[in-house]
């Protein structure tokens, strides 16, 4: 051999040995033809020890190669190269994987003369990945199966994720039905955009933040957000958004706003009622005796004496007086009611035949909005009469004559209630005056136009027949005032008197 062909040989034989890899070059009936250093120190044999055996003899310990999807022949037929994971755990008991990777080496006819097969360790990574997978599945399960909504949209707002509650909450059928939803179908017209400038305002996050979503129904729910951008090497890749639904707590809390507001309005009433009360008895009792006597006086009069008019005129007065202490006791509830068992919509049509001025209805529409469910109540008609009128003047008056009046009935069947909403188109009361309209003698009214006695009268008759009264809502576009009675249930007894 000359010189180059020996230099040659020789960096070739090098190489083999400074693979880092430990590797074996193999025949192709998979006897060993050699070893290279690395292979030898990491198995701690020599040479001769492996040279001539086959390599599942080696490795295995076997006459035949155990594993099954070793890809030696199929390298050998393809002549391409080929790789598989082996796992297999040490006799310490420590777990390795290692990749083998097979790489043809051709004669000068193309045909597979040898087989490198080089093993390489990559437990590391593999530990990785499978930690990174099960955290991943870990995450999976954290966002899946949280009662809270969360949802994921990429920077152009196409949704990469909607969990199980926020399917729930949005009522979207399933992941499939959200594949043609973008973040901004979620919000009422322009409140993604807001949303997303609150978030870069915020620095990429975003807190409690109250707003509204629509499902996919079309249904507004109002709903805390929090919400936060995801950056990946200082680029916005994604948004999240976890949703709190606010219904039943905002629910919870006008509820509360109501009974707090009838407390306090029944104790005040209460107070007033007794003052009420006490004035009215004083009163009456002086109010009966003149009365009496101008009577006396205005019938010895001759029909053309010149007093007889101002005669008159103090009965006229003194019969007003009586109708005001009437009212306080009524108010007081110092009557005593005669209730019978009635349908709520017959006192509604009875009253509005009463009603004695046609001429204050001239331009107004009365619609009547009744349910056809049976109403029956145990009232005394003729307070809950009185109380309806009362309610309906005021209406037609904060009309100014001219507008809609719409009375409505309901029930609520599981609550045991009956309802009768009165609705005006009127002027609306101030928020000031809300919690003293139900006060005897308040009125916004000129003097002799109002007595301030309607409501107070109202409360006091819808108290003695156990019902509630308030007002439903007011604005400048109307006021609601909603009646509300037990039903009558006959299968129930009624409560003592
Ligand atoms: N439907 C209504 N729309 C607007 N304001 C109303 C309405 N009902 C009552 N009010 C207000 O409540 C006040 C008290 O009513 P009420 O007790 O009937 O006394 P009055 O009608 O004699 O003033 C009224 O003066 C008015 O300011
Ligand atoms: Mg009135």
């Amino acid at each position: 051999m000359n010189d180059k062909l020996l230099q040659e040989l020789d960096w070739r034989i090098r190489v083999f040995d400074s693979l880092s890899f430990p590797t074996l070059i193999l025949k192709p009936d998979k006897v060993i033809l050699t070893a290279n250093q690395v292979f030898l120190q990491r198995h701690g044999v020599a040479l001769e020890q492996v040279v001539g055996r086959r390599c599942h003899d080696v490795f295995y310990g076997a006459e035949q190669c155990p594993n099954q999807v070793c890809p030696f022949n199929k390298v050998i037929t393809e002549k391409t190269g080929s790789s598989v994971m082996r796992r297999h755990t040490t006799r310490t008991g420590k777990r390795l994987y290692e990749d083998r990777v097979f790489s043809p080496i051709l004669d000068d006819d193309g045909n597979v003369a040898y087989v490198m097969e080089s093993v390489r360790d990559v437990t590391r990574q593999k530990n990785l990945e499978l930690a990174l997978k099960e955290t991943e599945a870990f995450l999976e399960k954290v966002i899946l199966g949280s009662p809270i909504a969360i949802v994921a949209a990429d920077r152009y707002g196409h949704i990469l994720l909607m969990n199980p509650a926020a399917e729930e909450l949005f009522e979207y059928a399933n992941p499939f039905a959200v594949r043609h939803v973008t973040a901004d179908m979620l919000y009422p017209p322009g409140t993604a955009n807001t949303i997303m400038r609150q978030l870069k305002d915020g620095k990429g996050k975003l807190h409690g933040a109250k707003t509204t979503i629509i499902n996919a129904k079309g249904v507004a729910i109002p709903v805390e957000l929090n919400a936060s951008i995801i950056y990946e090497d200082d680029e916005e890749v994604a948004t999240v958004g976890i949703y709190t639904d606010l219904r039943e707590k905002l629910a919870v809390e006008s509820k509360l706003k109501v009974t707090q507001a009838q407390l306090a309005q029944s104790e005040k009433m209460a107070s007033l009622g007794q003052l009420a009360a006490g004035v009215a008895h004083e009163i009456n009792n002086p109010l009966t005796g003149i009365l009496f006597y101008a009577t006396l006086k205005l019938e010895a009069l001759q029909a053309d004496d010149p007093e007889r008019p101002d005669v008159e005129a103090v009965v006229e007065d003194v019969k007003r007086c009586k109708d005001i202490v009437q009212n306080l006791l009524a108010y007081s509830r110092q009557s005593s009611p005669m209730k019978d068992i009635i349908q709520l919509n017959s006192i509604i049509n009875q009253s509005l035949s009463l009603i004695r001025d046609p001429k204050m209805f001239s331009n107004v529409k009365i619609v009547r909005d009744f349910s056809e469910e049976m109403m029956l109540v145990h009232v005394d008609k003729n307070q809950i009469s009185q109380v309806i009128i009362n309610l309906v003047i005021n209406a037609v008056s904060a009309m100014n004559g001219d507008g809609v009046l719409t009375l409505c009935t309901s029930r609520d069947k599981t609550q045991g209630k009956a309802y009768l909403e009165v609705a005006d188109t009127g002027c609306g009361i101030a928020e000031e005056c809300l919690s003293k309209i139900f006060d005897p003698f308040f009125t916004t009214k000129a003097p002799g136009e109002g007595t301030g006695l309607g409501l107070s009268t109202a409360y006091g008759l819808v108290k003695e027949n156990k019902g509630n009264i308030h007002v439903k809502q007011t604005s400048d576009a109307g006021t609601t005032f909603v009646l509300e009675f037990d039903l009558y249930q006959p299968f129930h007894d009624i409560e003592p008197e």
